[in-house]
Parts: structure tokens; sequence; C-alpha cells
């Protein structure tokens, strides 16, 4: 089943009117046929529940393709890929519908994915309409989208749905981050260089921060975020994906299931957060009104559709200890909220200050080098060094000597694979390192089960207003000064 060829595929889109859909899989779609990835004979089947046929539903995507693409569409590429796609009719609920879709799917020899871009609330019904009628042959693939679950109880029973009708290898379930270029890079970054390589550990490295920050507010989605939250929406999955390829030991090869089996033993190494140290280990905050990028935006409360006693976080700050033999006494911080200053998403190794200070004459304290990885925007990585300042007086005065690269990803460059697209092309390849499996959503939902647990049952209740356009409350940066920490400034 594994394999790196392109394969005939069918695609079969459930919720393919969506949001999701025109936003993401159909632009993704078009690049790769661009790309030439996709084989001959690949398929798209998009389903809905609208009534459309085949030509209305190519007419509308056209546009929305357009519209998301940022670029102008070329007709013989438009013309061999429409040729793949066709429109059907299904309601998920409706099991004559599914065995309609059989007629189609059969008379093709393709592998068949089946991408389930619906609200989660449709899920078993898809994977019961697809198991009754026997669409889950083995070479089968399913896709599912985030949120797995918003809780390690709710998750399992998705899992548990899914696994009466297919196999964890026949599993895709997405992260949108682990498909991203940067993130990928970490890989390589840790693994192929000799001297990351040796000092990636407590013996060289003394705290490591974690940075995923957003301007936007939550755009008109209040019903859906206001039940979520920032923890549940962020740190849950992209957060401590992050965490878990920053940490985690060198696999014995780069096939799926030894990477995850080792992000699986981070996830497990986590020391809980729970109401006995929860006031102690993280922060939560929510929006008030302020200004981002010279326009006023509103405050959390105020937001289209808002409940004004809404206690839920848009910010969340935590240290993060493991109990891992490598990573004993290092602190890991991670940070993520919305209506932040500037959106941008980084990765701060710090590492022990040399304790023999030659320089102590000029210098009283030595600096930290840093290692600083953007992961976008403008994907770069940043060593600062300490060096002599040129002076015929202060003999050895130093200063911090910046050695960064240029835009590691080439954003600009027409060919960069979007997260989507690489996603995309590993399922129809069958490779699933880049997905997550069903360990990895449950153990990260224990864990973060416990701080929501905390969080509920505490007596003073730790929710802090923060301005939007600023970094967070402040006790994001009192969290750290506990260890005399500063979070890295963003430059
Ligand atoms: N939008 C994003 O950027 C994004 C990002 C990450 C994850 N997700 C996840 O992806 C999923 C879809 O999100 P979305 O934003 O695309 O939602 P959406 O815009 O509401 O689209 C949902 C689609 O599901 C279809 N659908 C609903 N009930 C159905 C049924 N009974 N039978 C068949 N089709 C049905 C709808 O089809 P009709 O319109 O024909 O009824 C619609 O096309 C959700 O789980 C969401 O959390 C979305």
């Amino acid at each position: 089943m594994t394999t790196e060829k392109n394969q005939a595929c069918d695609l079969v889109i459930f919720g393919a009117k969506g949001d999701l859909t025109k936003r993401k899989l159909l632009p993704a779609l078009y690049k790769l046929e661009k790309l030439r990835k996709l084989h001959k004979s690949t398929r798209i089947i998009a389903t809905g529940r609208a009534n459309w046929n085949t030509e209305d539903y190519i007419k509308i995507i056209k546009k929305s393709i357009k519209t998301f693409l940022k670029e102008d569409i070329q007709d013989h590429i438009w013309t061999q890929f429409s040729s793949r796609i066709f429109f059907h009719n299904i309601n998920v609920y409706e099991m004559l519908h599914f065995e309609k879709l059989k007629k189609i799917l059969v008379k093709q020899n393709n592998i068949i994915i089946y991408y389930c871009a619906t609200p989660p609330e449709t899920l078993n019904a898809i994977f019961l309409g697809l198991g009754n009628t026997h669409l889950n042959f083995p070479s089968s693939r399913i896709i599912l989208e985030k949120p797995l679950g918003v809780s390690l109880k709710t998750s399992q029973i998705i899992n548990n749905q899914i696994s009466k009708y297919f196999s964890e290898k026949q599993i895709f379930r997405i992260d949108h981050y682990l498909g991203k270029e940067s993130i990928l890079n970490l890989f390589s970054l840790r693994f192929a260089n000799s001297l990351l390589f040796h000092t990636w550990n407590n013996t060289i490295i003394d705290h490591i921060q974690i940075t995923v920050s957003e301007e936007v507010g939550i755009e008109d989605r209040w019903n859906y975020f206001d039940k979520i939250g920032q923890t549940r929406d962020m740190v849950q999955n992209h957060l401590l994906q992050l965490l878990t390829i920053i940490t985690m030991d060198q696999p014995k090869n780069i096939q799926s299931e030894n990477i995850r089996n080792e992000k699986v033993k981070i996830l497990r190494s986590l020391n809980p957060i729970n109401l006995d140290n929860i006031n102690q280990f993280t922060v939560r905050g929510q929006y008030s009104s302020g200004v981002i990028r010279e326009k006023k935006v509103p405050s959390y409360l105020k937001e289209n559709g808002a409940n004004k006693y809404s206690q839920t976080e848009t910010f969340v700050a935590m240290q993060i200890n493991l109990n891992h033999e490598k990573w004993l006494g290092v602190p890991f911080y991670l940070r993520t909220g919305k209506r932040l200053a500037h959106k941008y998403s980084e990765i701060v190794i710090v590492f022990k200050k040399n304790p023999i200070n030659l320089f102590i004459d000029s210098n009283i304290e030595l600096l930290s080098n840093k290692l600083i990885i953007r992961l976008e925007p403008n994907a770069n990585i940043q060593y600062d060094i300490l060096n002599k300042t040129p002076s015929l007086q202060n003999k050895y005065k130093l200063e911090i000597l910046t050695l960064k690269s240029n835009n590691i990803n080439q954003e600009n460059s027409k060919n960069l694979i979007d997260a989507y697209e690489r996603l995309l092309l590993e399922s129809m390849r069958g490779i699933q390192a880049l997905f997550v499996s069903r360990d990895e959503v449950e153990e990260s939902w224990k864990w973060i089960d416990s701080i929501l647990d905390g969080w509920k049952n505490i007596k003073n209740d730790n929710l802090q207003l923060y301005k939007a356009g600023s970094w967070g409350p402040k006790n994001a940066n009192i969290l750290l000064s506990y260890n005399n920490h500063t979070w890295h400034k963003f430059q």
C-alpha cells in the first residue's frame, strides 16, 4: 500500500460545496494538476446535498479557485483539470445515495480516497454509509479534518466509530501544519546537521519557546469558537505537534510508523498540568478592544453573535516540562492567541550561557546564544552568536551578531508547495508520516483535558483581559519571569 509513485485515484469529497473545499482543497488540486502531479486517470468526485450537475459545479468553482489561488487560471490546465471533476448529489444520511456512489466508483479500478470536509456531526453517517455499502475497500483511504473531537472521550468516540470500517493504515488525520514546508524543514535541521543533532538536549539547551500568534479575531465563527477556545483550537493540535517535532528522538528512519511512534513517546512524557499546578503553569486571556494595523477592532465580547458573559480564552500561554531524560530541567513555553500584535509562528531555542566568563572585565554577564526558527511568514533561520565589538579601548566588549538565512522557503516562488497540496499528494501516495495517528490524537487530548478540567474547577478563574494589538495578558510575562526568562521579542 505504501508507495512513492502517484497512483490513479478517485478522490471523493464529501462537502464539496463547503468553505474548506473551495478555499483549500480545489485550489490545491488545481496546483497539483499544474505541477503534473495528478495521475492521468485520477478523478475528483465532488459530492454535496445541493442538486447540481457537474456542469454547474465546474462553473461555480472556477470562480472560487481563481479567488483563493490568487492567480489566473490557465486554459489548457483548466481543460485537463475540469475533465476530472464529477458532481454527485449525496446526503450522507441517505443510504441509497451511497449505493449510487458505488456504481460510479467500481467502474474504475482506482484507489479510492474519501475526504470528509463536512461538519463533525456528519462523520459517523459517512463511516456507516461507506461501511454498509461495502465501499470501505481494503485499498481505500479516508481523510479526516480537525476537529477530531473536543476531548479524549469525544475523540475516542470518533476513532471507535471509524475503526469499525477502516483500519489505522487507511485513516489519514489532517493537521495542516504538518504539510508546511518550514515545519518539514525542522526534521532536516535537527537530524541532518551534526552540530545541532549533538547539542539538542538539556546539557546545552536552557529553554525553548514556541509562539503561534494571530492578528485575526474569530472571523464570524463565534458559535464554533466560543465552545472550543484557543487551547482546543490551536494547542491540542498545532502547538503540540510542533513540540513533538522539536523534541522527539531521532526515528530509525523516516517511515511513517517510526516518526509517529517517536512523537507519541513525547506526548506520553508531558508532565500533567492539573488543578494543583494550573496557576503556576498556565495563563489564559481574552481580548478586549484595541487597534490592529491602525484599525480599531472590537473586544471578543462585542464580536458578532457574542454572549457577553463568555469566559472562553482567546489566548493561552503555558510552561510545559517533559519527563524525558534528554529534556529534564528544560522548560518549554508555548503561547498562542488571537488579535495579537503580529501574525507569526516561531520556535526559539535558547542555549545555556557559558558558565565561565573570561570577558568579565568588559561583560558582567555573557548573553545566551539563540537559534530562532521563523516558520511563517518569510520562513528563515537566525542564529545569535557573541562577537567582539571592534574597538581599541574596550578590548573584549561583546555584542550579539545575528547570522540570518534568507527566506528559506522561497515563499514568493510560484513553485512553493502549499500544505494542502502536499498532504493531498501524500494521501494519494499512501504515505502517513505527515498525518496524525490515533495514539497522538488521544494522548494529546488526555493531556489537554487535564488542563481544561483544572480551569473549570479552580476557585479564582485566571482569565485575564488583554488589549487587541498587544502581546497578550501581562501574566504571560510573569509566567516566564519565575525562571528569569523573557519572551523573545518579535523582530
Ligand atoms: N473551512 C476551513 O478552512 C476549515 C479548516 C480546517 C478544518 N475545517 C473542518 O472541515 C469541515 C468542513 O468545514 P467547512 O468550513 O468547509 O464547512 P461548511 O462551509 O459548512 O461546509 C460543509 C459542507 O458539508 C456539507 N454537508 C453538511 N451536511 C451534509 C449532509 N447531511 N450530507 C452531505 N453533505 C453535507 C454541506 O453541503 P451542502 O452545502 O450541499 O448542504 C457543505 O458543503 C469541518 O469539520 C471544519 O471544522 C474547515
